[in-house]
C-alpha cells in the first residue's frame, strides 16, 4: 500500500461537454477562508470547476523557478494547477509562508499538490521532505499527479509550508491550497491528521466531488466495492439538522450514494494493510439511511474491530446523517466491520469514508518574539540568504546561517553574525529585541547613524562587534560602563565619524512620533471621573539621519536619473493625487511600479518622511498596496508602489473609466464586484488597525485611496503617509495635520488626534460611495452648492427607502435585503460619537457574511478525475 493519491487520465470529452454548461456557471471568486496558489503560475486566474480563483506565488514565497510540465505531458490532465511547478534547485530548505484571514488557533485542511510531469526533462523523479511549521509532514517520492493534505490547527498566525532538499533531486510543487474550517469538529488538537483516504462509497461517475459542492473544498474520490450492493437517491439529505454530523457539512452528493450488505443477515467488512504498525489511524464514517424502513423497523448497525479495539452501535433515521469518529487505531492490517443488529429490517450501510493517520508535533518552534525580530532584521537589511527561510532555529540542521540557537522550549536565538553582510542603513532596534542574545557581530558593512542605547538592553551581550562600518555619533555610555566591567567585548575600530571619547559634541533633539499605548487607569480614577480614560503616552523613537538619500528597491540603490528611466522620463502620467502626479514605470526585471512623485509645497521635514518610509516599506499585506521602495535626493522626493492595472475607485464610481478600452459604452462596478471591494478594503484596513503593533492608522482613507488590480481586487494605498506629509486637501482643514474633507469624522472636523475610529468612519463613508455611487461631497447640478453625501442620504434611509439612495447605474442588479445590510453596516460606522462605531474586524465580519450569503446556492459540479493504487479492500 501506499499514500499516494494520483489522479490518472481525464476524459475530453467530458470536458467539452462541460465548456458550454460553464457559460452560465457561477463565476469563480476569491473564496474567504481559502487560500489558493498554482505554484508557478505566471497569472492569476479563476478555475471555473472549482469556482476559486488562483493566484501566484508571488506574495508567498520570494525562492525558486518558475516551470512547466513537458509539452508531451501538459494536457495529460484537466486541472490547470497541475501544468505548471515552481521547482527550487537552490537552498536545502524553501518555505510558503501563508497569513490566513483567521490567523491562530483555527483549524486548516492544507493541500500540497505535486506532479512532476519530467518539467526539466530527465525523467528522474525526485524526492524530498514537505514539513508544516518545523515539524515533519511527508515524504514526496512519485511520478505520479499526487497531493498531499493535512488538518492542522494552527499555532501562529502564520503557516509556513517548507520543502526541504534531502539529496535525492530538486524539490518542487504545483499547487498549495488552505481552507478554513468554521470549527475544530475533526479533533484535530494539538496534533496533525495527514489524509490517506476520502472516499464517495457507491458513486458510480468518475469524477471527484470538491468545492463549490463540498464548502470547504475537501476531494471526495469515487470508489464502489464490487462486493457489496450500490444504492443512490435522489431525496435531498437532511443536511440542517443541529446535530455532529452537521458540523462536518458533508455534501448531499456524497451522502445520496452509498454501498450497503447484500441483505441484513450479511455484514461488510472493509481492510487495509498499514505501512507501519506504530502509525495511529482515525476513521471518520458518513452514515445516512437512504434505503425506504419497512414498517416498525429500523436501520441499526454495528461498527467494530476484529480485535474489539472498538465497538460502536448507531441507529440510522431516513435521511439523517450520523458521523461515527473511531478511537485512534494501530496494527499492521486494520479491519472494520458493519452488521445490521437484530431489530435493523434494513442491511448495514456505509456513505463515506475518511482515514487519517495521527501525527505529533514533536518539534517547538523558536520563541516568537524572536522570530519577529530575526524577520524585521532579514526585511529591513534586505538579507537575501539561502538558508534564511522557515523557523530561524528548528529543525536544528536547518538554522539560519549566521544564527546560533539555545534549544530549550522554546528555542531562542542567541548569537548573530552579519559580518561583511552589504548591510546598510542604521542599526535598527529589532537586534535589541532579541533578548537571549549573547553575540552580536556586524562587522565589515556599511552601517551608519548612532549606535543605540538599547543595544546595552540586552543582559547577556558579551561579545559585540562593530568594527568596519560608518557610525557616527558617540558610543552609548550604558555600553562603556560593561566594558569597563569586563562584562562584554567590543570593537569599535574603523568607524572614522564616531566619537569614542568621554567629551563627545550632544546630539541634536530628536523629534518625537506618536506611539499610541491604551492605558486603562485605576478604579480611583474611574469613580472620580465617571469614564474609562485612554492615555496616550509619547514614546521616544530614534529617526534615521538621513544620510543615505538613495532609494533602497530591491536591495539595489537607485538615483533619481535612474528614476527617470524607469519611467521613460517621467513619460507617462497615470494619476494626479494628494502627493503630486504618479507615473508609469517599469523595472529592469519588467515589474511595472507606480512612481509618486512628491510636490515641494510639503511642510514637513524629509526626516520624517524618510523614517516613516522605511516603517511603511516593512509593512506587506494583500490588500495594502505595497510600497518597494524611497526616493529622497535634495531635490525630488518620490515614492515607488506596486502598480494597480485598474486606477482608483473613486475613478470607477464616478463612471471616469472604460472598463476596457476597446468598448466605447462605460462599464458599471457589479454589485459583487462593490460588495469584494469592501471586504478587500475592510481586510486592509484591518490589518493595519489590528495586525500591526502599534497600530497604523491610516488618517486619509478615500475612495482614491482604494486602488484596483486588473481583476478589480482592492488594496488600500497611501496609509500611515498623511503624519509626515501635508495633503494638498491642507486647505480644507488647515490647522489639521491629515485627512480629507468629507471623510473627516466629526469629532476632528476642528481637530485632534485621528485613531482606528475615524478610519472607521471614512470607511463608511466609502461604504456608502459603493452603495450609491455619489461622491462623499455631493455637488448640486449648477455646481453651487455642496452637500455631505450623509445629510443627502440619511432622511431618505430613515424613510424605509433605499431604492432611491442605490446607483442608478446598478440598474436595479442587486440584492435589495443585501444591499439593507450593507447600508446598515455604513450606517453603524459613520455614527455621530466615535464610541459608537464598530472594530473595524466587526465590520469586516459583517461583510464577509454578506458575501457569503451572496455566493451561496451554487451547485455546480466539480469534475475531477481520481483513481487511486490500492485502496482499502473489502468482502
Ligand atoms: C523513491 O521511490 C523509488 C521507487 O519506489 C525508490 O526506489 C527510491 O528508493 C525512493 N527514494 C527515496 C529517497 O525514498
Ligand atoms: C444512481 O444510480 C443510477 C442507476 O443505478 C445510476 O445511473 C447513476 O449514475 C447513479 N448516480 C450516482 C451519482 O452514482
Ligand atoms: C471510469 O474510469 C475507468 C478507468 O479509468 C474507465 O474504464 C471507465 O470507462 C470510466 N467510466 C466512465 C463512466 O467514464
Ligand atoms: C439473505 O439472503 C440469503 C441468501 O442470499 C437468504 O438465505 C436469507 O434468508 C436472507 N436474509 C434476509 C433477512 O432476507
Ligand atoms: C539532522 O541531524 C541529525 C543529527 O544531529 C541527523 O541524524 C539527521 O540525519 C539530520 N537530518 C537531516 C535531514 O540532515
Ligand atoms: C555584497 O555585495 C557585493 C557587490 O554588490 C557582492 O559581490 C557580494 O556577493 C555581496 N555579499 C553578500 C554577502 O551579499
Ligand atoms: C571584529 O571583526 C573584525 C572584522 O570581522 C575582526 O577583524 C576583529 O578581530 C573582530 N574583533 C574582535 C574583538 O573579535
Ligand atoms: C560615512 O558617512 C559620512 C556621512 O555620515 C559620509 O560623508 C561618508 O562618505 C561615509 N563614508 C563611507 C566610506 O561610506
Ligand atoms: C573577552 O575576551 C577575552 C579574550 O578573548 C576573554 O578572556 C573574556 O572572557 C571575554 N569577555 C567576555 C565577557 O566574554
Amino acid at each position: 500500500m501506499t499514500m499516494a493519491r494520483s489522479i490518472p487520465d481525464f476524459s475530453f470529452a467530458l470536458l467539452a461537454s462541460l465548456a458550454s454548461a460553464l457559460v452560465l456557471s457561477v463565476q469563480a471568486q476569491q473564496i474567504p477562508g481559502f487560500i489558493s496558489i498554482d505554484c508557478g503560475a505566471s497569472n492569476e486566474y479563476p478555475d471555473n470547476d472549482i469556482k476559486a480563483i488562483y493566484s501566484t506565488d508571488e506574495e508567498f514565497i520570494d525562492s525558486g523557478k518558475n516551470m512547466q510540465v513537458s509539452t508531451e505531458n501538459i494536457y495529460d490532465y484537466k486541472l490547470q494547477y497541475g501544468r505548471n511547478l515552481r521547482s527550487f534547485p537552490d537552498g536545502k530548505r524553501n518555505c510558503y509562508t501563508l497569513r490566513p484571514d483567521r490567523g491562530n488557533s483555527i483549524t486548516y485542511l492544507i493541500r500540497a499538490t505535486f506532479w512532476y510531469g519530467n518539467y526539466d526533462m530527465r525523467n528522474k523523479t525526485p524526492s524530498f521532505d514537505l514539513y508544516i511549521d518545523v515539524n515533519y509532514w511527508a515524504t514526496v517520492n512519485t511520478s505520479a499527479f499526487y497531493y498531499e493534505e493535512i488538518l492542522y490547527l494552527s499555532k501562529a498566525d502564520y503557516i509556513q509550508v517548507c520543502l526541504v532538499n534531502t539529496g535525492n533531486g530538486v524539490p518542487f510543487i504545483s499547487a498549495l491550497e488552505l481552507r478554513t474550517l468554521e470549527d475544530d469538529f475533526y479533533g484535530v488538537g494539538s496534533g496533525l491528521l495527514r489524509l490517506l483516504w476520502r472516499y464517495d462509497i457507491g458513486r458510480s461517475l468518475n469524477s471527484s466531488i470538491r468545492h463549490p459542492d463540498d464548502v470547504y473544498d475537501r476531494i471526495w474520490a469515487p470508489i464502489n466495492y464490487d462486493a457489496f450492493l450500490t444504492l443512490n437517491t435522489t431525496s435531498a439529505i437532511d443536511l440542517f439538522d443541529d446535530n455532529d454530523a452537521y458540523k462536518f457539512k458533508i455534501p448531499g452528493e456524497v451522502l445520496q450514494t452509498a454501498q450497503t450488505a447484500k441483505n441484513a443477515s450479511f455484514s461488510m467488512d472493509i481492510w487495509w494493510d498499514t505501512s507501519s504498525s506504530a502509525t495511529k489511524w482515525v476513521v471518520y464514517f458518513h452514515f445516512v439511511e437512504i434505503g425506504r424502513l419497512t414498517n416498525g423497523l429500523q436501520s441499526e448497525l454495528t461498527i467494530s474491530t476484529n480485535d474489539n479495539q472498538f465497538v460502536k452501535t448507531v441507529t440510522l433515521e431516513y435521511l439523517k446523517p450520523v458521523v461515527v469518529v473511531s478511537t485512534p487505531m494501530s496494527g499492521s492490517k486494520i479491519t472494520f466491520s458493519f452488521a445490521s443488529t437484530d431489530k435493523s429490517g434494513n442491511p448495514p450501510i456505509l456513505n463515506a469514508v475518511e482515514i487519517y493517520a495521527v501525527s505529533d508535533l514533536p518539534n517547538v518552534p523558536t520563541a516568537q518574539d524572536d522570530v519577529k525580530a530575526i524577520d524585521a532584521i532579514k526585511d529591513t537589511y534586505q538579507i537575501k540568504r539561502e538558508s534564511w527561510q522557515g523557523d530561524p532555529c528548528v529543525p536544528r540542521n536547518d538554522t539560519w546561517d549566521g544564527l546560533s540557537c539555545s534549544y530549550g522550549n522554546p528555542p531562542r536565538i542567541i548569537s548573530l553574525i552579519l559580518s561583511s553582510g552589504n548591510l546598510t542603513g542604521e542599526i535598527i532596534s529589532s537586534l535589541s529585541h532579541l533578548s537571549t542574545m549573547e553575540y552580536l557581530d556586524l562587522s565589515n558593512n556599511q552601517l551608519t547613524g548612532a549606535i543605540p542605547e538599547t543595544l546595552a538592553e540586552l543582559q547577556d551581550l558579551r561579545y559585540l562587534n562593530l568594527s568596519g562600518n560608518n557610525l557616527s555619533g558617540s558610543v552609548p555610555e550604558a555600553l562603556k560602563k560593561k566594558v569597563m566591567d569586563n562584562t562584554l567585548n567590543m570593537s569599535l575600530t574603523g568607524n572614522v565619524n564616531l566619537c569614542q571619547a568621554d567629551n563627545c559634541p550632544r546630539k541634536k533633539k530628536q523629534k518625537n512620533i506618536l506611539v499610541p499605548v491604551v492605558t486603562s487607569v485605576s478604579s480611583f480614577f474611574v469613580v472620580l471621573f465617571g469614564a474609562l480614560a485612554i492615555v496616550w503616552l509619547i514614546k521616544r523613537k530614534r529617526i534615521p539621519e538621513s544620510s543615505e538619500r538613495t532609494l533602497r528597491l530591491k536591495n539595489r540603490p537607485f538615483k533619481y536619473g535612474e528614476l527617470s528611466r524607469i519611467t521613460g522620463n517621467f513619460g507617462r502620467v497615470i494619476g494626479e493625487g494628494g502627493f503630486g502626479k504618479v507615473y508609469l514605470g517599469t523595472l529592469d526585471n519588467g515589474t511595472e511600479v507606480a512612481v509618486k512623485i512628491l510636490s515641494k509645497s510639503s511642510k514637513q521635514g524629509y526626516k520624517e518622511f524618510q523614517a516613516e518610509a522605511q516603517l511603511l516599506m516593512i509593512v506587506h499585506h494583500g490588500k495594502l498596496v505595497s510600497l518597494f521602495g524611497y526616493c529622497d535626493d535634495f531635490k525630488h522626493v518620490a515614492l515607488i508602489y506596486e502598480y494597480m492595472a485598474n486606477g482608483n475607485l473613486r475613478q470607477h464610481l464616478s463612471g471616469k473609466v472604460k472598463m476596457n478600452p476597446t468598448e466605447d459604452h462605460l462599464k458599471v462596478l457589479t454589485w459583487s464586484k462593490r460588495l469584494q471591494i469592501a471586504v478587500d478594503a475592510a481586510q486592509g484596513l484591518d490589518y493595519l488597525h489590528n495586525g500591526c503593533k502599534p497600530p497604523i492608522i491610516h488618517r486619509d482613507l478615500k475612495t482614491a485611496n482604494i486602488l484596483l488590480n486588473e481583476n478589480f481586487r482592492a488594496k488600500i494605498a497611501d496609509f500611515g503617509l498623511s503624519r509626515a506629509f501635508a495633503t494638498e486637501n491642507d486647505s480644507y482643514v488647515s490647522t489639521c495635520p491629515a485627512g480629507t474633507f468629507g471623510y473627516l469624522a466629526p469629532e476632528f472636523q476642528s481637530c485632534g488626534n485621528l485613531n482606528k475610529k475615524s478610519d472607521v468612519y471614512s470607511f463608511g463613508i466609502i461604504l456608502f460611495e459603493l452603495i450609491t455611487g455619489q461622491p462623499a461631497i455631493m455637488t448640486s447640478q449648477d455646481g453651487n452648492a455642496n452637500m455631505h453625501i450623509l445629510q443627502w442620504l440619511i432622511p431618505i434611509v430613515e424613510s424605509g427607502d433605499i431604492q432611491r439612495i442605490m446607483d442608478p447605474r446598478l440598474q436595479g442588479k442587486f440584492d435589495i435585503n443585501l444591499a439593507w445590510k450593507v447600508v446598515e453596516i455604513a450606517m453603524s460606522c459613520t455614527r455621530s460619537t466615535a464610541i459608537q462605531r464598530p472594530d473595524i474586524n466587526d465590520v469586516l465580519a459583517d461583510l464577509k457574511e454578506s458575501l457569503v450569503n451572496k455566493s451561496s446556492g451554487s451547485l455546480e459540479m466539480s469534475y475531477l478525475n481520481l483513481q487511486f493504487d490500492s485502496a482499502p479492500v473489502a468482502r
